[in-house]
This record gives C-alpha cells, sequence and structure tokens, in this order.
C-alpha cells in the first residue's frame, strides 16, 4: 500500500481530473493500493472552497477529509507543508500542454525539489524542438529520474500483454519477422469527433495527436526486439533501436466535412481528422515489410485493434489456386479485449471443405474481475516510482522526429461523419469490422 505521500493535481477544474484522475483515486482507495492517510491537493484557476472541490468528486468519506484545494501554485508548497511532512510528493500536471515548461518553473520556485515525481500528460511538446527544450529543463530542475511523461496506451491491458504474446510463446516468437509476416496494421477509429477540444486539435491534427505518442508505442511494443530484462532501462534501449529503425513512406489525410463548423475550428482549417500512413522497418528483422496504420475522428465506429498478418502457404495442396486466406492475429485493444487467430480448418464432413475459423481468448471470459483503468495503473506506477509505462525523453524527441520527416498533404479530402473509412493508399486492409463482435457478449466476469 502507498503510504506517506501527497499527490498534487493541477489543473484539478479541468475535464481529465473529473474523468479520469479523480476516479482512478477513488478506485485506488477503494482497494486499498493508497493508504487513506495520503493527501490529495487539487489547483486549478477556478476558486472553490474545500468543500466546493470535495462536493465535486465523489471519495469515500475517509479520504475526503484528506482532499483539498489551493487555487494557483504560488502558495501551494507553504500550503503542503502546514499539511504535514510527506515521503513524496506526486505532481500531475493535468494542464494545457503550452503551459507545462512554466509551470514546471514555478512549481520549482516553489522549492519543490526534494522527493518530487512530476506526472506529465501527452502531447510532450508541439514539436522535435519544442519537446527537446522541455525535456532539457525538466532534467535540469528536476532530474529525468523524477519524470513521467504519461501515454495512456501503454497502460490499456492488451497493450501490456504484446510482449507477454511474443516473448512468452515460443509459438509467435520465432515467427515474428518479416520472413513470415507480410503486414502489421493498426486500426485506430474513432466515432466521436473534436467535440469540446477544438482548438487544442486544429493545432495538432489526429497525426501528432494519435500517432505520434499512441500508435508508435503501440508499433514499438510489436516489433522491438527483447528487452534483456523487463527493467525500464533495458526496454527503452530496444524502443529507441527500434525507432531509429523506422520509416514513414506514405501518408494520406482527410478531414470530415462539418469539422471546420465545430467550435473553435477556423472555418478554413485544413487540418487533418484522418490519416492513412504507410511505414517500413530497416533493420534485418522487419525489412520489407509494411506497416499500416489507419486513424481517425468522426467514423462509422469505435475501436481500436492491431492485425498481424502472415503470408499464405505455398500455392500448393490446400491452396493450389491461392484460395486460402492467410492467419492472421487480432490484437483487440478497446472497446473489448481480447486476442484471436484466424486459422484454416476442415468443415466437418465428407468433403475436404477448408473453413476460416477463430480461436479467441477473450479477456472477460479468461479473467475475473475488472480491468484496471489505465489511469489507475500509471498513478500507481508513478507513486511506487515505476518508470516501465511511461515513455522517455529520448522516446518523444525520436518520436517527433518520424512524425516531422512525414510530410503530410497540403489539403485532406473529405469524407462524410458516421462514415467507414475511406481507403486512400492501396493497402488490402484486415476487414477489421468483422471482429467487432468478437468477445463483446462472453458472459463471465463483470
Ligand atoms: C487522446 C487524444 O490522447 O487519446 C484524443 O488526445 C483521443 O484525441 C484519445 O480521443 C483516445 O483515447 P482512448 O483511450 O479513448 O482510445
Amino acid at each position: 500500500m502507498v503510504e506517506d505521500s501527497a499527490i498534487i493535481i493541477l489543473g484539478a477544474s479541468g475535464d481529465l481530473a473529473q474523468r479520469k484522475l479523480m476516479p482512478a483515486l477513488r478506485t485506488l482507495y477503494e482497494q486499498n493500493q493508497i493508504s487513506g492517510e495520503c493527501l490529495i491537493v487539487g489547483s486549478g484557476r477556478t476558486p472553490f472552497s474545500d468543500d466546493e472541490f470535495r462536493d465535486r468528486f465523489k471519495l469515500p468519506p475517509e479520504c475526503t477529509v484528506r482532499l483539498f484545494y489551493h487555487q494557483h501554485i504560488a502558495g501551494l508548497k507553504k500550503f503542503l507543508d502546514g499539511k504535514g511532512q510527506f515521503r513524496q510528493i506526486i505532481i500531475f500536471f493535468s494542464l494545457p500542454p503550452g503551459t507545462y515548461l512554466d509551470s514546471a518553473i514555478a512549481v520549482h520556485n516553489e522549492g519543490f525539489r526534494e522527493n518530487v515525481r512530476l506526472i506529465i500528460e501527452k502531447p510532450f511538446g508541439r514539436d522535435h524542438s519544442s519537446a527537446r527544450e522541455l525535456n532539457r529543463k525538466l532534467e535540469e530542475l528536476f532530474g529525468e529520474e523524477s519524470i513521467f511523461r504519461i501515454d495512456h496506451y501503454l497502460a490499456k491491458e492488451v497493450v501490456q500483454n504484446i510482449l507477454v504474446f511474443r516473448f512468452a510463446n515460443n509459438l509467435f516468437y520465432p515467427v515474428w519477422n518479416s520472413r513470415h509476416i507480410e503486414s502489421i496494421q493498426i486500426n485506430a477509429l474513432e466515432e466521436i469527433g473534436v467535440v469540446e477540444r477544438g482548438r487544442y486539435f486544429d493545432e495538432v491534427g489526429i497525426v501528432k495527436d494519435m500517432v505520434q505518442n499512441h500508435l508508435l508505442q503501440l508499433l514499438l511494443l510489436l516489433t522491438m526486439e527483447a528487452p534483456i530484462t523487463l527493467k525500464p532501462e533495458d526496454i527503452r534501449t530496444q524502443k529507441i533501436n527500434l525507432l531509429k529503425s523506422l520509416q514513414f513512406e506514405e501518408c494520406a489525410t482527410g478531414q470530415y466535412s462539418g469539422y471546420r463548423r465545430e467550435s473553435g475550428i477556423p472555418p478554413d482549417s485544413t487540418t487533418e481528422t484522418f490519416a492513412e500512413l504507410r511505414a517500413t522497418i530497416n533493420n534485418f528483422r522487419w525489412t520489407g515489410m509494411p506497416i499500416h496504420i489507419r486513424v481517425g475522428k468522426a467514423l462509422h465506429r469505435s475501436g481500436t485493434e492491431i492485425g498481424v498478418r502472415f503470408h499464405p502457404v505455398p500455392k500448393l495442396l490446400f491452396n493450389e489456386t491461392g484460395q486460402l486466406k492467410p492467419n492472421q492475429i487480432i490484437f483487440k485493444v478497446q472497446p473489448e479485449a481480447g486476442i484471436l487467430l484466424d486459422l484454416s480448418s476442415k468443415k466437418p464432413g465428407s468433403d475436404m471443405l477448408i473453413t476460416e475459423t477463430s480461436m479467441e481468448f477473450c479477456y472477460r471470459k479468461s479473467f475475473d474481475g475488472e480491468i484496471p483503468e489505465a489511469y489507475q495503473k500509471l498513478l500507481l506506477d508513478a507513486l511506487k516510482g515505476d518508470h516501465t509505462l511511461f515513455v522517455s525523453a529520448e522516446e518523444t524527441e525520436l518520436a517527433w522526429n518520424k512524425i516531422e520527416s512525414l510530410r503530410l498533404p497540403d489539403q485532406p479530402f473529405s469524407y462524410e461523419p458516421g462514415s467507414r473509412p475511406p481507403a486512400v493508399l492501396p493497402v488490402s486492409w484486415i476487414e477489421f469490422d468483422k471482429y467487432i463482435s468478437a468477445c463483446a457478449d462472453v458472459g463471465r466476469g463483470f
């Protein structure tokens, strides 16, 4: 159980605190992962009394009395000192990204120096040079060990399972290369548009919002070499090696019609809300194999899937005309969690008819209990000082380099909101929609 800690949330009146952080903290308290003695202090521009702030979140009563609000960063250290001594202080930056640098300086000037950990949300910088500047400054003020850069995709259960699947199963490990795998495809679709985040989104677009961080992290876990140990520094080394050999080759972009009428969006915006990208990895394991990424908002459904498609068997025996479907592994990241394996099998009966079948591993069926929400895991890891699921300074900078090397088309094409993703690059996409119902209605668990 985590004890003697203070958790400060900067930007505590904002959406992230309301939707993700406070519910995650509540669950951690309920599960006795955090001691009721720990202190939570919200801070933000909006004035609140402690009671008004407490009313916003339904924490268990024993923790509610340890929940406080202090407006602004100025005076925060003195306020905290008045509440007691803490072995560690976690400061969560739930702030507009443009304010990270100034807020970090303000936090440092307040006197937060020893035993402090900073949790910083994405986007980490707007580009390579701003990310680099932010990294240098944070390192100078607090040291890299104290910085926890969040990528909440890394805490999703299926994502954490990718390395286990690859390296704890001898079935997959030997065939995980371009000699056996034809392509890796990542499909990240959202039904909603930009909703109330128009101003932020229009400055970045879907490639910087989703690919530079979340989807690149998925790709790294799918393709990196095995780390020597599970220590964060060994995992980071392999991710960085992979990033260095990654290259984006091609990109097509789209914008949903009506986007320019959303709140906060300029009427002539050319920001992309949809993208299809092709990348390759120039190392011995992956040379020649394409990686396809498709990501967008205002599409016909929400779901994130990863497909690993194997080369077909030779055109012999059961596959003389090349009609057999290749084997595929589908990692269903969300909304349902599961991993599926597509196989060819004989159809029961007297004739030798081959049909497609699927082996399904559904989290709900295989495991009892709730799948922890990403922020629960991330907050707990940061409280324990475990960097494994956090992104290093070098990773963020290299990821920006890769994204900046990609030239986006000047004008995105237009697509209808609620439509299926338009196929633009000449890609033979895995039919991800086929797996929508897989793992959706399995009974056991929660
Ligand atoms: C965020 C992006 O990082 O991830 C959002 O800024 C996106 O635009 C969100 O909607 C998706 O997260 P999830 O966990 O809902 O897939």
